[in-house]
Formats: structure tokens, C-alpha cells, sequence
């Protein structure tokens, strides 16, 4: 290794300890001005080079008053996993082989990194041992893989070459989606050619589950190819579409059926809670994200689909300097859109080596039982209403005095420091809302991020 790289590790390392060691005590959210982050990172383009461990040093001094504590165990907002001891460590390695894991022969141990985690995911996940496995940026990315495998294996059911021709001119595809359906779904379908305005919407129950006879209605009124997106968890309740009801009306319509479980999906490597799941293998395809409950640093998301020739029509490319192996091992750029990619498998491989399908689902267990504490401990306060079924991780808060001083709750709650957590909207009022996804909550942490909303409600 040169010096100057091994300097700047170092200098890495000193801080990173420093940050582990201190993350739970800093404010969750930091006191800091983008006024002065700027004046701290900014100025001209530098011009002359700069030595490589003075710019890791002078970078985190001046990003660290910016950094939130989002991988420690009191950050509630959005649906936000921490990142396991043996992911970042993993996650650095990857980072120093700097593997392009695009073909075998850019990295065979990427490729069969891939392929190995590949099969325990399907395991852990109690999906079809077929199917392929693709490993992506995030959900939205794996959302929009999938959608790609369903626009080409429907449209070639039709009598139409997708790849070849286009969307113009080709049979209608039309897109039937829950009510509560994720916009990273209706993303992945813009970018697809499917514009929101020619999705139809199946209505949703007051928790967000989409009801299987308006799906069965909506199906009924249209002709033609048709692709079904459900969900395992909404954003908000955490909620479960009935994925087998959902299947068996899928199938009658002759329709794919995708399932967005960037989180939910999890449930399934859960005993306790995998009848959520109930169904989940009878779909076509399913995405998932690897940065979320399953506490892989960012970014990393999982696409499956049953159908592996469709997924690999719809993403593989070939072209003469693009070198395959003789031997035809699974090809990582095959499975995703994008050619020259991070070899992400290494973290999520170690993931799963490090916590094995028992730890995975303790830590799924564990998170919901703590979602379960929290709305406990904020039920028994005078006023204070939890408005979900608390099925998942997921926990929606309502103040007493309405919007505006819910709104004010929320930057309080921030500001304290204590915890960090997001609003929403949920059946037309502005809400708290709570996500337990991170391995190092605890039950005082729970207990701390609960006194702080009460400490809010009364001042
Ligand atoms: C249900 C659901 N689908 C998709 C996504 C998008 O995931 P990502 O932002 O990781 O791409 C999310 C993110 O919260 C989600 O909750």
C-alpha cells in the first residue's frame, strides 16, 4: 500500500472511533446552520493537489458538525436501519478491493459472493429457489428491475419485443396499484413509460392494505396485459396487503404480481411474524432493501424475480469488449440496470453471515416489540392517540390540539435532540411518525424518545 493511502486510513480510523465511540451521546440532530457548513466545506476549486490525509482530516472536521446520527440507536425517522459491525468493516474492504462486480472476470469473488448470498436471501425470505436475484442501489432501483422483467415478460405474452421495439404502438400495458401504493413504485413505472395518470389505483383499507374485490374491480374493467404492484409494509402503518388474497386475484386476471417489501418483506425471516407474509412466494417478483432493516450501510437493495429469463431480457447487455465467462457463471451486470456497479454483496453476505437467520429475526422480532413499547408508553398518556396497528416497526403519533401543534411537536422533538423522528400525513391530519429499525435500540432508548414527546406535548 503507498503511505499516503495508508495515512489517510489512519486518519479515518482515528475519527471513526471517535464517532462510534461518541454517536448515542451527540444531539441526534446537529445544531448547525447551512451557513456554516458552507463557509466550513466551501471556497473556490481547489487547484493545487492537496496531501490525501490532511483532506481526510480538514473533510471530517468540517462535515462532522453536519453529520446526523443516523446509525444510532434513537434516529426513528423515515424507515432508517444502523449498519452492523461486520457490514462496515466489510463495506471498508470493498471499498480497497474496489471491485467493479460486473462480470465474473472483473471479480470472481464478487460474482460468487453474489450468487451465494443470492440463494440465502431466497432462503431467509421464504421466496421461490429460482428465481433471480439482482443486487441494487435501494428499493426504488429494485422496484423499477422488477417492473422491467414484468413490461417485458407481459408485453412478450402479447406478441410484442419490448427491448426491440419500444413502447410505441405496443399492446396497452395497464398498472393496477393499491391506494397506499409507494411513489418509489410510481417512479419506477415513470421510468418505465408508465406515466401515474394511466395507473389505476385499487382502493385501501383505513391501514393502508389494498382490498383484494377492488383489485378484482379494477382488473375486471381492464383488457389487455396487466402488471399488479402490492406491498409488504407501508411506509406509515407498516401495514400488510393480503398478499395471498391479492395472488389468487392476480392470477385469475392472468396478471403479474409485484410485491414492494422494502422492509416488510423481512417479516418473513421472522417465525413470529411471517404469516404477515402469507402468500409473498406465489408472486412474480418482489423488491426489498438490504439498508433498512437489515442494517447494511448505504446503499444497497435487493430485486428477485421468478422469472429469471424476463429479469435478464430486461436488464443484460452484451456487447463484443464486454467478456463473458466460458464456464457461464452467474453474471452480476446481468440482474441490474446499471454495468459498472459497487460490488454490494459483500455486506449484505456479511449481514447474514454475521447475525445467521436467527439473529436476522430477533432483530425483526426486537424492533417490532420495541414499536409495541413505544405505543404503549405514549397510549397510556392523556390525549395522545396511536393511530396504526402496531403490526410491524411502524408508529403513527397524534398530539392533542391538531395539525399546527403536531407540526410544532416535531421541530421541538428535533431540536431537544433527544430523538429524531418525521411527521406524515395519515387520513388527512399531520402525524408523528416512528420507525424502530436500527440493531442498537434499546428499551431505554425507547423510553428516552417517548419522555421527549411528552416533554414536548406539555411545554
Ligand atoms: C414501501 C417502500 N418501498 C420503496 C421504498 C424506497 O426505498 P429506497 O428509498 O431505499 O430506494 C421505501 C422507502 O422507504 C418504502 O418504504
Amino acid at each position: 500500500m503507498s503511505d499516503a493511502t495508508e495515512d489517510a486510513l489512519t486518519e479515518a480510523i482515528r475519527a471513526a472511533r471517535t464517532f462510534l465511540r461518541e454517536r448515542s451521546k451527540r444531539p441526534v440532530f446537529p445544531d448547525v446552520t447551512i451557513e456554516s457548513l458552507r463557509a466550513a466545506l466551501g471556497g473556490p476549486l481547489p487547484v493545487d493537489p492537496a496531501e490525501p490525509a490532511r483532506v481526510v482530516t480538514d473533510l471530517i472536521h468540517a462535515a462532522d458538525p453536519g453529520i446526523v446520527a443516523t446509525t444510532g440507536p434513537r434516529y426513528f425517522g423515515f424507515v432508517t436501519g444502523g449498519a452492523l459491525p461486520a457490514t462496515v468493516a466489510a463495506e471498508w474492504m470493498t471499498t480497497i478491493w474496489d471491485q467493479p462486480a460486473t462480470l465474473y472476470v472483473l471479480s470472481p469473488a464478487a460474482s460468487v459472493v453474489e450468487e451465494v448470498t443470492a440463494a440465502w436471501l431466497l432462503e431467509l425470505l421464504g421466496l421461490p429457489r429460482h428465481a433471480s436475484v439482482g443486487f441494487v442501489t435501494g428499493c426504488h432501483t429494485a422496484n423499477f428491475t422488477a417492473l422491467a422483467a414484468a413490461r417485458h415478460e407481459m408485453l412478450r405474452r402479447a406478441g410484442w419485443d419490448v427491448e426491440a421495439d419500444g413502447l410505441n404502438g405496443s399492446p396497452t400495458l395497464r398498472v393496477v396499484v393499491g391506494g397506499e401504493v409507494h411513489v418509489s413504485v410510481l417512479g419506477a413505472l415513470r421510468m418505465l413509460g408508465i406515466g401515474s395518470r394511466q395507473v389505476v389505483s385499487a382502493e385501501a383499507d383505513a391501514q393502508g392494505r389494498m382490498l383484494p374485490d377492488a383489485l378484482d374491480a379494477a382488473l375486471g374493467a381492464v383488457s389487455g396485459p396487466a402488471i399488479v404492484c402490492a406491498q409488504a409494509g407501508n411506509v406509515n402503518t407498516g401495514a400488510f396487503d393480503p398478499l395471498e388474497d391479492i395472488a389468487v386475484v392476480a392470477r385469475r386476471h392472468g396478471a403479474w404480481l409485484h410485491i414492494d417489501g422494502a422492509f416488510g418483506l423481512w417479516a418473513a425471516a421472522s417465525p413470529a411474524l411471517r404469516h404477515h407474509t402469507r402468500g409473498v412466494e406465489l408472486a412474480d417478483s418482489w423488491a426489498t432493501d438490504a439498508h433498512k432493516w437489515l442494517n447494511v450501510p448505504y446503499d444497497s437493495g435487493v430485486v428477485f424475480v421468478a422469472h429469471p429469463a424476463a429479469h435478464r431480457a430486461a436488464m443484460s447487455l452484451t456487447a463484443a469488449y464486454l467478456v463473458r465467462s466460458a464456464d457461464e457463471p452467474r453474471e452480476p451486470m446481468d440482474w441490474t440496470p446499471e454495468s459498472s456497479r459497487r460490488a454490494r454483496g459483500f455486506a449484505v453476505y456479511a449481514a447474514v453471515r454475521s447475525l445467521g437467520s436467527r439473529g436476522i429475526a430477533d432483530l425483526v422480532d426486537r424492533c417490532c416489540r420495541l414499536a409495541r413499547r413505544f405505543a404503549d408508553r405514549l397510549r397510556a398518556e392523556p390525549g395522545i392517540e396511536i393511530l396504526n396497528d402496531v403490526v410491524l416497526n411502524q408508529v403513527l403519533v397524534r398530539l392533542p390540539g391538531g395539525d399546527d401543534v403536531n407540526r410544532a411537536a416535531v421541530t421541538a422533538i428535533q431540536q431537544d435532540g433527544t430523538c429524531w423522528l418525521g411527521g406524515t400525513t395519515w387520513d388527512g391530519e399531520f402525524v408523528l411518525r416512528l420507525s424502530f429499525s436500527n440493531w442498537t435500540t434499546t428499551d431505554d432508548d425507547v423510553d428516552r424518545a417517548a419522555q421527549s414527546i411528552v416533554r414536548a406535548v406539555s411545554s
